[in-house]
């Protein structure tokens, strides 16, 4: 009787002082990562540890099959901090959520030690099938404002997110990903060479299409008119190839303007 008492108590002890050092390294990963933090009462003001700390009640509740209260809690600390967490996401030391505001994560979300979310990160599903459906991230992964990870897809260690980005493919270690859909950048410190693409100067598709109708329609024109083709110029539609060409070349140039 008397050991039972004292297995129970030291197995409360042990409970208590994880805990306590689970809700401290939150603190610290607080402190370290956010340079604007100046002392711990500031940090503790915080809407994203208050979400990470009600999370960690939440999850202990959910584990010991209490859904509702477990709901219950999540709900009242999104009403109150902007984050909403399900209680079933399994979430490792250090979470650090700066601002915090709309970040989303879903039930069979797995966050590994030391990540950092900024605001509204989802770390979500595609769809509404079952299972195990939303990211696994790895440790020290860092996700930026505004990106969103969809799907069973594995984030692997020390990745960083970049803001914005959509992610619905795994990410290997080490790896940054950027734009959408999300593609690497960085992988261990090397830049990934990619398109070069001048963001100024994008591709316009409408007016390629009208351009290229503009000039087939000059070119037709050109054909159907034997007073526009010069002296020694032949009719590309019967033969001879390399007055073909010229006649070809040449109608390219003709300007579109005052004629037809
Ligand atoms: C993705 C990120 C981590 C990359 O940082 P980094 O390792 O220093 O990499 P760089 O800044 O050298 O960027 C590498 C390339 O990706 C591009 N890039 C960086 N971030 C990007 C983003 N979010 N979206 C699109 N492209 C991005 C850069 O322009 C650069 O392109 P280039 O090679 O053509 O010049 C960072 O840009 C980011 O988005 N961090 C999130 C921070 C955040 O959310 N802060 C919120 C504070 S409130």
């Amino acid at each position: 009787m008397v050991a039972n008492r004292r297995g129970k108590i030291s197995q409360l002890n042990a409970r208590f002082f994880g805990a306590r050092d689970t809700f401290q390294d939150d603190l610290r990963a607080a402190r370290e990562r956010d340079p604007a933090a100046h002392s711990t009462s500031e940090i503790l003001l915080y809407q994203g540890l208050h979400a990470v700390w009600l999370h960690r009640v939440a999850h202990g509740l959910y584990l010991r099959e209490h859904r509702f209260s477990a709901r219950l809690i999540s709900q009242i600390s999104r009403f109150l901090t902007g984050i909403e967490i399900h209680p079933g996401a399994r979430i490792g030391r250090g979470l650090f959520i700066d601002h915090g505001m709309g970040v989303v994560i879903g039930e069979t979300t797995e966050i590994g030690d030391d990540v950092t979310l900024y605001q509204g990160v989802t770390l979500g599903g595609t769809g509404k099938q079952g299972g195990k459906r939303h990211p696994t991230v790895g440790d020290r992964v860092i996700v930026g404002t505004g990106a969103q990870v969809l799907g069973p897809l594995v984030i692997g260690h020390d990745a960083k997110i970049g803001a914005g980005a959509i992610v619905v493919k795994d990410v290997p270690p080490e790896t940054t990903v950027v734009g959408n859909p999300g593609r690497p950048v960085m992988i261990s410190g090397t830049r990934v060479a990619g398109p070069d693409i001048e963001h100024a100067r994008l591709p316009d598709p409408v007016a390629e299409s009208l351009e290229t109708l503009t000039r087939r329609v000059t070119e037709l024109e050109h054909h159907a008119d034997p007073a526009q083709r010069g002296p020694g110029q032949v009719d590309p539609a019967s033969n001879g190839n390399s007055a073909n060409r010229s006649a070809h070349a040449e109608a390219r140039e003709i300007p579109t303007s005052g004629e037809g």
